[in-house]
C-alpha cells in the first residue's frame, strides 16, 4: 500500500491506474500546474539542479530520497498514510461510527469548502516565494526555500486529488480555480487575507515559515480527525512535510539573531543605529516582525465565535488539535469557553459556548506551540550574554477578524485611542524604513560555504552534508 509507483506519469500510492477516468483527469490537470509551476513558481529557477528530497514511501523510515533535481521535474505526486483498519469517528454527533470513504451528500458543500481553502493556501505561498530565491543569503537558505516551495506545490495535488476524486465536476473546476486565483491579485486573489501579503524578504521568509506554516500544521491536525478518511490520510502525511518548513523558519530565525548578538557584543551595543551600520539586523526590528507575522497569522484562524466552526466538529469535518489525546467527552455540548470582547473600552473575558468557540480553541492551541520557539530564541539571546528578550505580542494587537477586529490594542495587550496608536505604531509593527533597510540587507550569496553578512551559518548542513556542500548547482 505505501509503496509509491514512480513509473506512472503521476506517482502515487492511491492505486490511480485502477480508475483510468480519475487518471485522465488529473493527467489533463498535471499540464496546467506545471504552466503555474513556470509562470508562478520560483523565478529563474528552472534550470537549477537542486538537492532536494522527495518521497518514495510513506513509512516513517525513510520516506524521502535525495538527489539534485531540476525543479520542474520534481516527482509531484499524490501520497496517503495506509488507511487505519476499522477506523472510526471519535468526536462529534457520529461517534462510534465508521470513518466515511466517501463524502455524505450532507456534508459535500461544507469538505469542499475546507478542501478548497487549504488547497488555495498551497501555491499562495509559493506564490508569495517567488522572487526570494533572487536574494538567498546562502546556497543552504536557497536549497531550503526550493525544498518548501516544491512541498507547497505537493500539498497543493494532495487536495487536487481530493477534489478530482471525491467531488465530481464541482471538484474539478475548484482544481482548476486553484490555479487561476493568484497571490496579491486584484481581480482573483487567494481566499485568506494573509496569503496575499507580500513576503518581500528573507526575514518575513524565515518569520512566515515559523508563524504562517505553523497554522498550516494546527489546521492540518485539526483535518487529520476527520470522519471523512481520505482528508485524514492525506493531511497525515502532509504534516511529515510541514515539520521541515518551521525548522526552517525556526532555524532561520535563530540564525538572525546569532549573528546580531554577535555583532551586539563585539561592539558593545545595542543601538540601532550601530547594528544597522554594522550590516545587521537591531533587535526591535526583530521584534517588529514578529509581531506582525503573529498576528496576521492568528487572523487566519477565524472568527472567535463562529457557527460553522461548531457545524464543521459537530459533524466530524474537522476536530480539534489532539483530539485524541483529550480527555472530554468530545461532544462538547453544553461546554463553554473563555473568549476575548471589548466593553466599555476594555478587554474582558466572557464564557460561550465551546463549540462556537472552536476557532479560538484552535488559536489558542497554536498561540501556546509558538510561544515554544520564541523562548528558544530567547536562549540563544541568555546564551550570549544579553539582558534582551523577544515575546508574542497580546492576541488581541492588531487583530483584524472577529470581535477584537475593532478596537486597537498594545503588544502589551492594554486598549489604547486611536491617536496612540497611531503615535506608537511605528514601535510595534515594521515600519517602511524597518522593511527598506532589511530590503537593502537582500543580496544574492552563492558561493557554497558563503553567509551573506545578516545571518549565521547552520549549525548542520541538510542530510548530513557539510553546510558548504554544492546544494544548489545554477548550471
Ligand atoms: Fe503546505
Ligand atoms: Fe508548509
Amino acid at each position: 500500500m505505501s509503496a509509491i509507483d514512480y513509473s506512472d506519469k503521476i506517482p502515487n500510492n492511491v492505486n490511480l491506474s485502477e480508475d483510468r477516468t480519475l487518471q485522465r483527469a488529473l493527467e489533463h490537470w498535471q499540464p496546467n500546474y506545471l504552466e503555474w509551476w513556470k509562470d508562478m513558481g520560483p523565478e529563474g529557477s528552472h534550470g537549477f539542479d537542486v538537492y532536494l528530497r522527495t518521497a518514495v514511501s510513506v513509512d516513517p523510515q525513510g520516506w524521502a530520497q535525495f538527489g539534485h533535481v531540476k525543479m520542474p521535474d520534481y516527482r509531484w505526486g499524490i501520497f496517503m498514510n495506509p488507511a487505519e483498519k476499522d477506523r472510526k469517528i471519535h468526536f462529534g454527533d457520529h461517534m462510534g461510527e465508521n470513518v466515511w470513504q466517501d463524502v455524505p451528500g450532507e456534508h459535500r458543500a461544507n469538505l469542499r469548502r475546507i478542501i478548497v481553502t487549504q488547497g488555495d493556501t498551497e501555491p499562495a505561498s509559493v506564490e508569495q516565494q517567488r522572487h526570494l530565491g533572487l536574494t538567498a543569503p546562502s546556497q543552504y537558505d536557497l536549497r531550503n526555500l526550493f525544498q518548501i516551495n516544491v512541498e507547497e506545490g505537493r500539498h497543493l495535488w494532495a487536495m487536487v486529488y481530493l477534489l478530482h476524486k471525491h467531488f465530481g465536476r464541482d471538484g474539478r473546476e475548484e482544481a482548476d480555480a486553484l490555479l487561476q486565483r493568484n497571490s496579491g491579485s486584484q481581480d482573483n486573489p487567494r481566499i485568506l487575507e494573509a496569503f496575499n501579503e507580500e513576503t518581500p524578504d528573507w526575514l518575513s521568509f524565515f518569520m512566515f515559515t515559523y508563524f504562517t506554516d505553523r497554522d498550516g500544521k494546527f489546521q492540518l491536525c485539526a483535518l487529520a480527525e476527520s470522519a471523512f478518511d481520505p482528508l485524514a490520510r492525506t493531511t497525515k502525511f502532509m504534516l511529515t512535510e510541514e515539520a521541515h518548513h518551521m525548522f526552517v523558519g525556526e532555524s532561520g530565525v535563530g540564525r538572525v539573531i546569532n549573528r546580531t548578538c554577535q555583532v551586539m557584543n563585539e561592539l558593545k551595543t545595542d543601538d540601532p543605529a550601530k547594528l544597522r551600520a554594522a550590516g545587521v539586523i537591531d533587535l526591535p526590528t526583530i521584534q517588529r516582525y514578529l509581531n506582525f507575522h503573529f498576528s496576521v497569522t492568528i487572523d487566519l484562524f477565524g472568527a472567535d465565535q463562529s457557527s460553522n466552526a461548531a457545524t464543521f466538529y459537530s459533524t466530524g469535518l474537522k476536530g480539534r488539535y489532539e483530539e485524541g489525546k483529550r480527555q472530554d467527552d468530545h461532544v462538547l455540548k453544553g461546554q463553554t469557553y473563555k473568549i476575548l470582547e471589548v466593553q466599555g473600552g476594555q478587554l474582558v473575558e466572557r464564557e460561550v459556548p465551546m463549540l462556537n468557540a472552536l476557532n479560538e480553541v484552535l488559536r489558542d492551541d497554536y498561540i501556546k506551540d509558538s510561544v515554544g520557539g520564541v523562548e528558544r530564541w530567547n536562549k540563544l539571546i541568555e546564551k550570549a550574554g544579553l539582558p534582551h528578550r523577544l515575546s508574542v505580542p497580546h492576541k488581541a494587537f492588531h487583530r483584524n477578524i472577529g470581535s477584537l477586529a475593532g478596537v486597537k490594542v498594545s503588544p502589551e495587550g492594554r486598549v489604547v485611542s486611536e491617536a496612540e496608536w497611531q503615535a506608537k505604531v511605528g514601535e510595534w509593527l515594521p515600519t517602511p524604513e524597518d522593511r527598506a533597510y532589511v530590503a537593502s540587507l537582500m543580496g544574492r550569496v552563492v558561493e557554497p560555504g558563503q553567509f551573506a553578512n545578516w545571518i549565521a551559518p547552520p549549525v548542520m548542513g541538510i542530510n548530513r552534508q557539510p553546510v558548504n556542500f554544492e546544494y544548489v548547482r545554477f548550471n
